[in-house]
């Protein structure tokens, strides 16, 4: 039991901001003087409307998002997208080229298989996916609909540190590193991403689209899958979660206020180096991903053993350290370190493992 808040590395759902949720929880019963939550609001009405409208303008302001592309929210999650992607795009030419990296682009390969002719760009199965594929290493096509990529590896701790290039469309699943740097969305197609680490509660993705890419879809593409409705229904073919988007659009208010991506990123290397530079000069701890492919939202590490890593966890638990047992798939342990996770809670967990490591020895 803690009666304060807590540092939680956790993969996602994550941390939101303390401001964000302490603005929710003043507006919660009565927003804006409406004398409703936005919980309540029907989304067609003229206040939910702003809320909604706020958002979209605030997302395309903070990414950078040119006039070409679109921002929609859909449900379903970032595993909605996987079909997603694949129903509206691959019915272009009938195949995509996909890289493997890690657990998801593995997810979202084997999903667009039932839609069409899937090529493997690239795959890193084999040294465990610890390391992101250099551009000259891409086997991509000339003919593919697009080429997809996750740009940040949530479970095996690894980041594209570039967008990679391709004579295609290039889609991103950047569920666990969108809002955390600037990033050059002209040179995506599609960028979608779950919103349950770095935007707002889960429940939704939020999809930016090259609006040129939507009326390819397959025939047989659910209409609340169709990236066509999405943009011509501005995300509003049917309910759309609408506490979700209110609460995205808190988020954003706040990265702006923290000095959008660009102090988003300043942060996120700050966090990051400090465990890096903690995991490169210990003794017990080993950093899981090669030292060029390391991402900064999710570090990977283990000790050499497992009943150490698990000893490892629990103790850090008890501290308000929650949340640090690495993926099930690969054990050892992971800190998330989301946008919301302040500076302060990684010092709290490097000092722990020094303590623990000096204990251990
Ligand atoms: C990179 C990445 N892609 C996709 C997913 C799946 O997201 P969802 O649970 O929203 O379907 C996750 C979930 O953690 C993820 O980290």
């Amino acid at each position: 039991m803690f009666n304060e808040r807590i540092y939680n590395f956790s993969a996602g759902p994550s941390m939101l901001p303390l401001p964000v949720l302490e603005r929710a929880a003043g507006e919660l019963k009565n927003f804006g003087g409406t004398g409703m939550s936005v919980m309540e609001m029907s989304h067609r009405s003229k206040a939910y409307q702003d809320i909604f409208d706020e958002t979209k303008s605030l997302m395309r302001e903070v990414l950078s998002v040119p006039d070409t592309h679109e921002i929609i929210f859909m449900q379903g999650g970032a595993t909605g997208q996987f079909a997603a992607v694949a129903m509206n795009l691959i019915g272009r030419t009938g195949s995509a080229d996909y890289a493997i990296t890690g657990n998801f682009s593995g997810l979202a390969a084997k999903e667009a298989k039932k839609y069409g002719t899937v090529r493997v760009a690239a795959d890193t199965t084999d040294i465990k996916h610890t390391r992101i594929p250099r551009q000259s290493e891409l086997m991509l096509s000339d003919d593919a609909s697009y080429f997809h990529y996750c740009a940040n590896n949530t479970i095996y701790g690894t980041e594209w540190d570039y967008v990679p290039k391709a004579p295609c469309p290039v889609v991103s699943d950047m569920s666990s590193n969108i809002l955390s740097k600037p990033v050059d969305i002209a040179s995506h197609g599609v960028i979608y991403a779950g919103v349950q680490k770095n935007m707002a509660p889960a429940g939704m993705a939020a999809v930016i689209i090259d609006k040129s890419l939507a009326g390819h879809e397959l025939p047989f593409t659910p209409t609340i899958l169709s990236y066509r409705t999405a943009i011509d229904k501005n995300s509003m073919y049917n309910t759309p979660p609408t506490y979700n988007i209110y609460m995205l659009g808190l988020v954003l208010k706040w990265v702006k206020e923290m000095g959008g991506v660009h102090g988003m990123e300043e942060l996120r290397n700050e966090r990051a180096s400090m465990l890096y530079d903690f995991l490169d000069n210990s003794k017990m701890f080993t950093g899981c991903a090669e030292p060029g492919s390391r991402s900064k939202m999710n570090v990977t590490f283990r000790t050499s053993s497992p009943d150490l890593d698990a000893a490892f966890v629990k103790e850090a638990a008890s501290k308000g350290l929650v949340s640090l047992a690495g993926h099930r798939i690969v054990g050892g342990m992971r800190a998330s370190i989301y946008n919301a996770m302040p500076v302060e809670g990684v010092k709290m967990l490097v000092d722990f493992m020094g303590e623990f490591e000096a204990r251990n020895r």
